[in-house]
């Protein structure tokens, strides 16, 4: 294990496990902790031997329970502004590192939390986990991509009532509206994570990073410009060393080496 106070870093095996590290306040997402996340995913990022993350929290009570609220409080107008635009500028480099990603959800995940969740490729979710955007309890709105990425996840009518309310759901009303990928009894939540990413990792690394960058660029764009962007990245994708890989190794009735080439 390396990394520093806020968030520790493990890497085994392709997948470096980001675990958010300040339980006694549930993981709270301050701004030394965000640049925390910044440094060790633009380390992962560009790491060839990491292919997959997992991004967790420590402890068994939060994933992540919102941005820092007592140092929130001390934004002026224009600080609050700032601080939302770093905070939404490292969570579009997670979700744009090329890499996939799986929150491993595994309490409460409010807030700045339930933006980290979202900007990871696919999420997991312990049974006891919590999710929600509670910030109008505060009489702010969220600032780090929720009223964003939550209606692109489960569309307006939903991440509105999440939003307007704020009130958390449970991780198996979550599962029913799309919020995340799977509900798991939370003492499984890590092996069910590591699964995942292993059988990620047997994938064609760069079909990964285009099916994601087809997949987010096509949401803004109208059908017809994001299939002329599947095509020329279909296209890309049959110029790899991996698609000869991954073609010949099916006819040879063999798993597939790819070299991410
Ligand atoms: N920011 C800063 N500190 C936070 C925090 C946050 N978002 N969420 C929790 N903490 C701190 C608490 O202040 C407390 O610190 P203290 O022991 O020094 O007083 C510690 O974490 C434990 O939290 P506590 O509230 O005592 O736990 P609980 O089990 O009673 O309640 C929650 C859990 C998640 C319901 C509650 O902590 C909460 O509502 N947190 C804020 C959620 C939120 O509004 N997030 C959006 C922020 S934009």
């Amino acid at each position: 294990m390396s990394g520093t106070d806020r968030v520790l870093l493990e890497k085994k095996e392709g997948i470096a496990r980001l675990i958010i590290n300040r339980p006694e306040k549930l993981n709270a997402l301050d701004g030394r902790t965000m640049q925390e996340i910044d440094a060790a995913i633009g380390a992962t990022g560009a790491d060839p031997a990491v292919g997959v993350h997992i991004v967790t929290g420590m402890g068994e009570k939060a994933f992540v329970a919102g941005a820092d609220i007592a140092e929130l409080a001390a934004q002026s107008p224009v600080e609050g502004a700032a601080y939302a635009r770093r905070g939404q500028d490292v969570l579009v480099r997670l979700e744009r590192l090329g890499k996939p990603s799986i929150a491993a959800v595994n309490g409460y995940a409010l807030g700045g939390g339930l933006e980290l969740a979202m900007a990871c490729t696919l999420r997991l979710a312990a049974d006891t986990a919590k999710l929600g955007q509670p910030e109008v309890a505060l009489g702010i709105i969220p600032g780090y991509g929720g009223t964003q990425r939550l209606s692109r996840l489960v569309g307006a009518g939903r991440a509105l009532e999440l939003i307007l309310a704020g009130e958390p759901i449970d991780a198996r009303e979550a599962h029913r509206i799309g919020l995340v990928n799977r509900v798991v009894p939370a003492a499984e939540l890590p092996a069910a994570a590591e699964t995942l990413a292993r059988t990620l990792l047997t994938r064609g690394p760069l079909a990964l990073r285009y099916a994601m960058q087809a997949v987010h660029e096509g949401l803004q764009m109208t059908l017809a410009e994001g299939l002329a962007m599947e095509a020329a990245l279909f296209g890309l994708t049959c110029a790899t060393e991996d698609m000869r890989e991954g073609t010949r190794a099916f006819v040879e009735k063999r798993k597939p080496s790819f070299k991410g080439r």
